[in-house]
């Protein structure tokens, strides 16, 4: 296939070969990527399932669709784009006739494209505004909730979601330094607080993807969604999704555990009352984490895990 590739953006796509093989494409079959980015691991499903699969992609970034496009274009009429947030998944796959579906990919996280991108705010490397949304139009930006929430309301958010032990004293910094304009002047309001480089990681990464995950709704989003697969796939399809960090793969593990128990009675029940029946299989207990050979090329996917589930009759 020919795919167009000259002087656009790119993205090296984490645990390809791991996530696709467990998606188990093969030609003529119908697969969903929720997270398409800059079409990745969607050209390695493409090829597998050509001439006659077909492949929906999701990305709620409308930069990152446009590239996708463009990209993906030696693979004709095979692929479906749409800008949407998988949040409305089964609304997209009704929509778009993908129903049932032989597997369903989730890619989780930010793309190069977004982390590189200084305007989009997403890299406390980086000057730019403070935005940090996938799409970049829609609702509150990093900046309004810097500079609006309250002390307690940001000191709450930053532990959450951050897991940040300081989130307190970020939060009273940030509000006594109001207003915070750019990427670079909230990062420094947290070294401030810090102090300077200690550790492996800089002083504002947690603070940063606390920021991310609550402007994006990330494990909100994450949740409703992996509940419409469930619906989507046919009888042995799979879901396989690679998380980056603990809070989104708690998600994804405690619902694929759900979904795979025979009972959710609480513990110690003697007769089971709940009548759950379980939708999902669990095809590997461990999760699938990069080799270190991936993680030397790439060092973007050194927190990956990869979890997979198969759809029971
Ligand atoms: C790690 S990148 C995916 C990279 C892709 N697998 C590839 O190989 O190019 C994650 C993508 O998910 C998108 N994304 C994150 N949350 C989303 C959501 N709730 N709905 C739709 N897209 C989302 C981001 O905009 C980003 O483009």
């Amino acid at each position: 296939m020919g795919v167009i590739t000259m002087s656009l953006p790119t993205h090296i796509p984490v645990l390809l070969n791991e996530a696709v093989e467990e998606l188990r494409p093969q030609p003529g079959g119908c697969f969903v990527d929720c997270t398409v980015g800059l079409g990745g691991h969607a050209a390695t499903i493409l090829e597998r399932i050509s001439p006659s699969g077909r492949l929906l992609g999701i990305d709620d970034d409308p930069e990152a669709i446009k590239i996708a496009q463009i990209k993906l274009s030696g693979y004709g009429e095979a692929f479906t784009l749409v800008n949407d947030n998988f949040v409305n998944l089964e609304t997209i796959c009704s929509k778009y006739h993908f129903h049932p579906v032989d597997g369903i990919l989730f890619d989780l996280g930010v793309s190069s494209l977004q982390l590189d991108t200084a305007q989009r705010g997403f890299s406390f490397q980086l000057e730019g505004p403070l935005n940090m949304r996938f799409n970049p139009e829609q609702g509150l930006t990093v900046g309004d909730i810097v500079n609006t929430f309250s002390e307690r309301e940001l000191a709450q958010l930053i532990e959450k979601y951050g897991e940040e032990r300081h989130s307190r004293r970020i939060a009273r910094h940030i509000v006594q330094n109001r207003p915070i304009t750019t990427t670079s002047v909230l990062a420094r309001a947290v070294v401030q607080v810090l102090g300077g480089r200690h550790t492996r990681i800089h002083p504002a990464t947690r603070t940063f993807m606390a920021l991310r995950i609550a402007v994006n709704s990330e494990l909100q989003n994450l949740e409703f969604a992996l509940k419409q697969t469930i619906n989507l796939l046919r009888p042995g399809g799979r879901l396989v999704v690679i998380s980056y960090h603990s809070l989104e793969d708690r998600i994804v593990k405690q619902f694929m555990r759900r979904e795979a128990s025979g009972c959710l009675c609480p513990p110690g029940t003697v007769i089971c009352r709940c009548g759950h029946v379980p939708t999902l299989k669990l095809i590997s207990r461990k999760v699938i984490k990069p080799t270190s050979l991936e993680i030397e090329s790439n060092p973007r996917s050194r927190s990956a895990k990869l979890r997979i589930a198969e759809r029971l009759n």
